[in-house]
This record gives structure tokens, sequence and C-alpha cells, in this order.
């Protein structure tokens, strides 16, 4: 482990052994918020492991544009490794360029015009199954959906319903494991508890039908128009001596790292939409209104993304204040460098917080209040300062996917229900490997 040193100055409050942990697992956001009142980079401890956390904007955005030097590692990514094997999130800089040039045509905006309709579909499909006055687990619920959406993007007709009730099940058991070895201490993360167990068969299931889909495909060479079509058409098109096209191995790492990375960020953005929807009920009458005009009952389609323009205000908005992926995501550094005044060795953590960037007042005035007309185009904040979907080469491929499924799931949802908060405390972010609203349940009354 690298020696931090000691002139970075070091956050406050830590015990002899645990370091930080306690702070961090009571109050993380809290906790992390605070950092950037002791300086640009500040040490953090979790037990023997230390990380420099980055807290200015202009520092972040160095260590995300020099993705050789800040190289994906550190405690969330090395864990990360074991499951998610060398796919696009995990993999280092050395593999990253030909790995992103092999998947970027899957997300072109030909492709995502051909998976909108898909996004639309099952939203108004689980919007059919509510009744007024039910009191939903948004959470669950928009998990459910989220996996349903990813699920036929990739595959299409690939998995006939039983199979794909079966690896949306494995995924369910994986998903919660992958996130809960990122956040254990080492010693524990891997224990043969009943619940290690569970995971490790999921996962060879999953991996196991992933590969027999792979194979057909393989087989019989057809586009079917789905991501997995894409993901594999183009690989065997790169050239050989260029980019080589993805093995076995690689494509079932993407299509892992695509379920984990597009399910739970895009179900907590929803979530968080909802949630603020339904304190801000004139909001949300504005954003009916403007579903009403532009899409007069119709399903919304990848073009009327931009139309809905207070909708994607409203998005945006959420993910400013609840960043779902990231409260503290890492890096390593893989040479002696000079960072915001401090020479860090090789092998240094870094973390950075899209969380704690979005809530600095010198970027986002009054970060604490919900405010979509930030986003108006008179007053909008530097393009930069915007890192839900991280920046530079290791930015989110699937951001203008996501993007469109949480504008067009939330304008099928609130055209057909209105969302009432239950009364009660205010909801806290639970905080894991993402950020989500711990145990959100709503109302939904019916407004047709
Ligand atoms: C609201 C939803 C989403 C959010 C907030 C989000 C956020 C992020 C962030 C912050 C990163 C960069 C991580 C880092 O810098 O360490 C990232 C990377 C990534 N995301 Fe997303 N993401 C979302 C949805 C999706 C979806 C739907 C997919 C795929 C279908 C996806 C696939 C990926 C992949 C593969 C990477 C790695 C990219 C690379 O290193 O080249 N994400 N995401």
């Amino acid at each position: 482990m690298a020696k931090v040193p000691a002139d970075i100055p070091a956050a406050p409050g830590a015990l002899p052994l645990a370091g930080h942990l306690r702070q961090l697992l009571r109050d993380p956001l809290g906790f992390v918020s605070g950092l950037p009142a002791h300086g640009d980079l500040v040490r953090v401890r979790f037990g023997p492991m230390t990380i420099v956390v980055v807290c200015d904007l202009e520092t972040t955005l160095r260590v995300l544009r020099d993705d050789r030097i800040f190289d994906k590692g550190g405690l969330l990514y090395d864990r990360s490794r074991v499951v998610l094997g060398n796919g696009l999130i995990t993999c280092p800089h050395a593999d990253h360029r030909r790995q992103r040039r092999v998947l970027q045509p899957a997300f072109s905006s030909e492709r995502l015009s051909r998976y909108a309709p898909v996004m639309t579909a099952h939203a108004r499909e689980a919007a059919e199954q509510w009744h007024d006055g039910q009191i939903i687990d948004v959470n669950k619920l928009m998990m459910q959906l989220t996996e349903r959406i990813i699920a036929e993007v990739m595959f299409s007709d690939a998995l006939a319903p039983a199979a794909l009730s079966t690896a949306l099940d494995d995924l369910g058991v994986v998903i919660p494991g992958i996130i809960r070895s990122m956040i254990m201490p080492p010693q524990l993360a891997w224990l043969p508890t009943p619940a290690d167990r569970r995971f490790r068969r999921a996962h060879t299931r999953l991996r196991a039908t992933l590969g027999e889909i792979i194979a057909e495909r393989r087989a019989d060479h057809a586009d079917r128009g789905d991501l997995f079509s894409a993901m594999l058409s183009t690989a065997a098109a790169s050239r050989e001596d260029d980019d080589g096209p993805l093995t076995d191995t690689e494509a079932i790492d993407q299509a892992v790292s695509f379920f984990v990375a597009g399910t739970e960020t895009t179900s907590s953005g929803l979530a968080w939409a909802l949630y603020a929807l339904g304190r801000h009920p004139e909001i949300c009458e504005r954003v009916r209104a403007e579903v009403d005009e532009v899409l007069g009952g119709r399903p919304g389609t990848y073009a009327d993304v931009p139309r809905l323009e207070l909708t994607g205000r409203v998005v945006t908005e959420a993910l400013r204040a609840w960043p779902p992926a990231g409260w503290l995501l890492t890096r390593t550094v893989a040479r002696d460098v000079r960072l915001g005044g401090h020479d860090l060795p090789a092998g240094t953590t870094l973390g950075y917080s899209p969380y704690v960037i979005h809530h600095r007042p010198d970027l986002y005035p009054a970060p604490d209040r919900f405010a979509p007309e930030r986003w108006d185009a008179a007053h909008r904040p530097r393009r930069e300062a915007f890192i839900a979907f991280g920046f530079g080469a290791r930015r989110c491929i699937g951001d203008q996917f996501a993007f469109a499924e949480v504008v067009l799931a939330l304008a099928v949802l609130v055209a057909r229900w209105r969302f009432e908060p239950l009364p009660g405390p205010d909801v806290r972010p639970s905080v894991a490997a993402g950020l989500a609203p711990h145990r959100l349940r709503m109302r939904v009354a019916d407004h047709r």
C-alpha cells in the first residue's frame, strides 16, 4: 500500500484502528460533504486503508481526464473485478480504448431509437398493475422495471419467459452480492456464508445462461436489433489486428457489467425523481401538462426525449441532488504524480465524489434545494460541473440510454398516477455502492 504524504490534511475524528469507518457508516453523506472544508485533497482512513478524496472540481476533472495516470482501481473497482471480470467498467487503461471502441456502436442514436419503445412499453405495463390508493415500494418496483428493460434491450426474445425469470432472480442475488463485496472489510467479503453460497450459485448460473446466448448468436450471425447483437456484431466486424473481437469470456463480462451498471443506477434515478415530484406537486403538475402536450397519450419515443424539456430538467436535477452511482468512486495512481500541490506516490488510492461536487455552493447555489430551473438555458451551470455520469474517457457509456429511460418512464408514470409522499420522517438516502432512497414508499392516486 502506498504511503500517503503527511502534508495532505486528514479528515478529523479518526479512531486508532477503525479510522473514519464509524462516521462513514453512521452518516456517509454528511461525512463526505464535510470534507471540502478541510482542503482540496483530504485523507480518509477505512480501517488500515487510506484513501485521498478529491474535493474540488478542477482537481476532480484533472483526475478524470488523465485515465492513464489515474487508472481504474482502488477499493471499489479492485473488489468488483472479482465478479465483473475485465469488462468495460473495471478494466484498466491498457484494455479500455479497445473495449470502448468495440462497444460504443451498441449505444448509437440509431440503436437507442430501437431501445426506447421497450422502455416505454415496460413502464406502461408496470403502471397498469397498480390500483388507486395503493402504497408502493418505489425502489423495489423501479428496480423490477429497469431489470426488465435491460433484459429485453439486451437479449430481445433470446430468453424464454421461464429462463428470463430465472436470470432476473439470479441478477437480484448477484447485484447485492457485488455491492456487499465492495463495501465489506476484505476479511469478511467472501466468507462462505449462506448468502455467499447463494451468490456464487446465482452468479455461475447467470454466466452460463449468457454463455449459451452467445454461442447461439455466434452460430447464426443474425442481428436481432438488441444490445447483445450490436455488441457481438461490431466486435466481430472490428479488424483482428486492431481491436480484435471480444472473446466469449469478455462478452459475458460486458453483459454482466451492463446489467449491474444499468439497473440499480437507473432505478435509483427514477425513484429519486418520483420522490422529488411527490414533494413538489406543483412541479409534477407542470411535468404532466408537458407530457400531455408533447405526447398526447401516445407512447414516447427516443425523438421525444429532448422535447420533454421540463421532464428532462427534473431528471437532471434529481441526478445532481442524489447522483445514483456516486457518493465515492475510486482510482489508483499508476505512477508518481504531483496533484493539487502534493506529491502522490504510485499505488495511492484516490476517491472522487459526484455528490460532493454537486453539493458545492460555489458551483450550485443552495445545493440542498431541489430546483429544476437551475437547468434553464439562461442560468445553466458549467457543463463539466455535472458529473453524475462521470467525466472523460471513463464517462458512462450508458448515459444517453439511462437519461432516455428515466425521462420516458417518468413521463408514463406521471401521466397515469399522482405520487404522494406518506406522512412520517423524511426519506434518507441509503448508501451502499450507490445512492438510493431508503425504504421509499409512496401512495399512488389515479390521475385519469
Ligand atoms: C442513471 C443511470 C446511470 C448513472 C447515474 C451512471 C453513472 C455512471 C458513472 C458515474 C460512471 C463512471 C464511473 C467512474 O468514473 O468510476 C459510469 C460508468 C459506466 N456505466 Fe453508467 N450510469 C448509469 C446508467 C448506465 C447504464 C444504463 C449502462 C448500460 C446499459 C451503464 C453502463 C456503464 C458502463 C459500462 C460504465 C463504464 C464506462 C467506461 O469505463 O468506459 N450505465 N456510469
